[in-house]
C-alpha cells in the first residue's frame, strides 16, 4: 500500500526522519511531499527543502521525495494514493490534525483516510520553528537535525562557524 507524509519540512528534522523511518517500514511506498505553500514565509526553498529530504532519505528505498501545491486531496488522488500519515508529538497537535483529517475525509468522499504515528519520545519537544529560532541566535542544533541539515540552517543565518564544513 502506498502511503503521503505531507508537510512544510522548514527544514527536515529527526523527529520528521522518525515518522519516516517508521511510516516506510510499514508502507510499500511513502511519498514525502513538501507543500508549496505561498501564502507561509519558508526558510528554504521547495527545491531546496526537497533535496534535504532526498539526502536525509536516501538510506530508504521505498521512499520517495516530491512537492505539491494545493489540496492534499487533489494531489493524492492524482497519485493513486489512500493514506497520508502525520506525526502526533503532544496534545496540542491533535485538535489541528484531527480538524485536517476529517477535511481531507470529508471533502475526498472518504477516499483520503490519515494515520497518525505517534512521535518517539526523544523528539517530542522538536519542531523546525524551534531549530530555526535557536540556530539564528546562533544556538547548538546539531541534535535536532542531520549534520548537512545544520550546516545549511546555519549558512542562512549567515552563522560560518558552528558546523566544520
Ligand atoms: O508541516 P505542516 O506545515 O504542519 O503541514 C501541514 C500540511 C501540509 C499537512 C497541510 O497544511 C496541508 O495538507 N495543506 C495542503 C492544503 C490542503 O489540503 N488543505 C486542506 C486540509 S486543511
Amino acid at each position: 500500500m502506498k502511503a503521503v507524509y505531507p508537510g512544510s519540512f522548514d527544514p527536515v528534522t529527526y523527529g520528521h526522519l522518525d515518522i519516516i523511518e517508521r511510516a516506510a517500514a510499514i508502507f510499500d511506498e511513502l511519498t514525502v511531499s513538501v507543500l508549496n505553500n505561498k501564502a507561509k514565509t519558508a526558510l528554504f526553498s521547495v527545491e531546496e527543502r526537497v533535496n534535504l529530504l532526498k539526502e536525509a532519505t536516501k538510506h530508504l528505498p521505498n521512499v520517495k521525495v516530491d512537492c505539491f501545491s494545493g489540496l492534499l486531496i487533489d494531489y493524492a488522488k492524482q497519485n493513486d494514493i489512500h493514506v497520508s500519515v502525520r506525526g502526533l508529538r503532544a496534545v496540542t497537535d491533535f485538535e489541528y490534525e484531527l480538524q485536517i483529517a476529517q477535511t481531507n475525509s470529508k471533502f475526498s468522499g472518504g477516499e483520503l483516510d490519515t494515520i497518525f504515528l505517534t512521535t518517539s519520545l526523544e523528539f517530542a519537544y522538536l519542531s523546525s520553528s524551534t531549530v530555526k529560532e535557536i540556530a539564528s541566535f546562533g544556538g547548538d542544533i546539531t541534535e535536532t537535525v542531520p549534520k548537512f541539515v545544520a550546516q545549511k540552517v546555519y549558512e542562512k543565518f549567515g552563522i560560518t562557524e558552528r558546523v566544520e564544513i
